[in-house]
């Protein structure tokens, strides 16, 4: 009986989960480090969750990296950041690629080093024919920008006489943005305990269930996953509808 309830759980478990891993400077600033300690502790985390996904067999796990806003922050931090990046991808790809891991990026690259920019591209193609788990990395990513660049292009197909504006409709919208390939997070996680969506991916999260915790995102591990997909376990989905016609739509 409890295992069969486990199956039944296991179909519904979240296909898209999306993460806002915050909370890095204070986890280091607890333990009396500098700011910047708290992000290689971030990196562990990083790799908890993948690991905790790919045995779930979770679909998509996308995690938000790096803000377009982040770049306001002080310049060693940044530099840090960055290499921290290279670093972990360098260190990690070919793991991730045993596992059947599918790596990709969104946000704006051109922004990054040449070498950092290469590397993204290459972890890509690596990684791109991989079956199991998609880990998408937002990095220099922000909703604001990724829904611009999206206008622009539609702009583009209407000055070129391909689309009427009247056409244009919310498919367009979302296969305009990024990852228009992959379903939108059915779960949203944020840690460090803001309750904010920071310019993450503000289109796709129309009707994603929100959990907020206030782990800071070092001490984040499969046990805090767990307790997320628990607590979206329970809750029911409207879309606008009444509970009474979503039952009877279940049954
Ligand atoms: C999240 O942790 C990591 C990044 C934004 C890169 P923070 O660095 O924002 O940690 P807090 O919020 O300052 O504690
Ligand atoms: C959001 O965290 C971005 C990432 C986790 C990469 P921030 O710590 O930058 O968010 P704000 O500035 O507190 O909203
Ligand atoms: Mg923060």
């Amino acid at each position: 009986m409890q295992a069969e309830q486990g199956e039944t759980d296991k179909a519904h478990y979240p296909k898209h989960i999306a993460i806002i891993m915050d909370g890095n400077g204070r986890w280091a600033q607890k333990r009396h480090l500098p700011r910047i300690m708290g992000h290689p502790a971030g990196v562990k985390a990083v790799k908890r969750v993948v690991k905790f996904c790919a045995e779930q067999e979770i679909q998509v796990l996308t995690l938000f990296a790096f803000s377009s806003e982040n770049w306001r922050r002080p310049k060693e931090e940044v530099s840090k950041l960055m290499g921290l990046f290279m670093l972990t991808m360098q260190k990690e790809v070919k793991r991730l690629n045993k596992n059947n891991i599918r790596l990709r990026f969104i946000g704006e690259r051109t922004d990054f080093a040449e070498k950092i920019q290469q590397k993204m591209t290459e972890s890509e193609r690596l990684t791109e024919k991989n079956t199991g788990l998609t880990l998408v990395i937002a990095a220099n990513y922000g909703g604001h920008r990724d829904m611009a660049l999206a206008m622009q292009s539609i702009a583009q197909q209407v000055k070129e006489g391909k689309v009427e504006p009247e056409e244009i409709d919310e498919a367009m919208i979302g296969n305009a943005l990024s990852i228009p390939d992959l379903p939108d997070p059915d779960l949203f996680i944020r840690t460090g305990g803001e309750k904010r969506i920071s310019n993450f991916l503000l289109w796709q999260l129309a009707y994603t269930e929100f959990h907020f915790t206030s782990k800071l995102w070092p001490d984040f591990d499969a046990q805090t996953m767990q307790d997320a997909i628990d607590g979206f376990l329970t809750r029911e989905r409207r879309y606008g509808r009444t509970s009474e016609q979503v039952q009877s739509m279940s049954n």
